[in-house]
């Protein structure tokens, strides 16, 4: 696990931002999965700009959102299939029938998660996996207890995550939905490439744990150690709990150029 700290959001997103562009580049039909939420928020600003710019285009590419809410009516502004439109996809040429997210509004839910997993299965699964992390240390919506094979399904927000997102529903958490549909840890595992951003001390100990804790179901971001490559850019608080934080300081600063993240 590579742990990049970086204050300056900036430099943190134009990481991933390079990462991307170089992986469109060798590979004009990548898969890219999305995460929701407000930590990729600003690595999308960046995006668009470089596409507005005319540096980068979607038009071969595919996109795969982690999760969404059950319950939420059709057109409810906070299903994340609008927010990932809004935030990001309707502003550059990712054709919008290549974007695709579980179906939190079908009859049949279950059917739904294994459609969805064979959509993924036969786009040949995520090249580069932007995540982000929760305060509890869920990553999508695979809260504690989380099966490290789990793969797309229902799954009960904890009263923790209903509270941290309260503030995408007017600060209300009893309208923030009790149930969703994630991709599973298994699921997320077979992206080859994993991004994860956290910032700010809210996100602290669940860092620390997903990165220097014993692997645990209680801790699910903590199966990301078994996973061959991932990146996590982190600000200073962030990264505040953390006890090889100089050592990782070091690595990166030595780390020559070409090697990208
Ligand atoms: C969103 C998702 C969640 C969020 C996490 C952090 O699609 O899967 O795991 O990444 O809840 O949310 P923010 O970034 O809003 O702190």
């Amino acid at each position: 696990m590579e742990v990049i700290v970086m204050q300056d959001e900036a430099e943190r997103v134009g990481l991933v931002a390079d990462r991307i562009a170089g992986l469109l580049a060798a590979k004009p039909h990548a898969v890219l999965g999305l995460a929701t939420g407000s930590s990729p928020l600003p690595v999308y600003r960046e995006l668009i700009r470089r596409y507005e710019a005319g540096a980068l285009s979607f038009r071969g590419a595919s996109a795969f959102t982690l999760d969404e809410y059950v319950g939420l009516a059709e057109d409810h502004p906070e299903r994340y299939r609008h927010v990932i439109e809004r935030e990001f996809t309707s502003h550059v040429d990712l054709d919008p029938a290549a974007v695709a997210g579980p179906d939190g509004t079908a009859a049949d839910l279950p059917a739904a998660c294994a459609a969805y997993e064979e959509q993924i299965r036969a786009a040949g699964g995520v090249d580069l996996q932007i995540l982000g992390i929760g305060s509890d240390g869920h990553i999508a919506f695979n809260e504690p207890g989380s099966s490290f094979a789990s793969r797309t399904r229902i799954k009960t927000l904890t009263a923790q995550t209903r509270a941290d997102n309260a503030r995408f529903f007017g600060g209300d958490a009893d309208a923030v939905p009790h149930h969703c549909l994630t991709q599973g840890l298994g699921t997320v595992m077979e992206a080859r490439h994993i991004v994860l951003l956290a910032t700010g001390t809210e996100k602290a100990e669940a860092v620390h744990q997903m990165i220097e804790g014993p692997v645990s179901a209680l801790w699910p971001a903590t199966i990301l150690q078994h996973h061959p490559h991932v990146t996590v850019l982190l600000d200073r608080a962030a990264a505040s709990r953390l006890l090889l934080a100089d050592y990782y300081r070091e690595v990166f600063a030595g780390k020559p150029d070409w090697q990208g993240i």
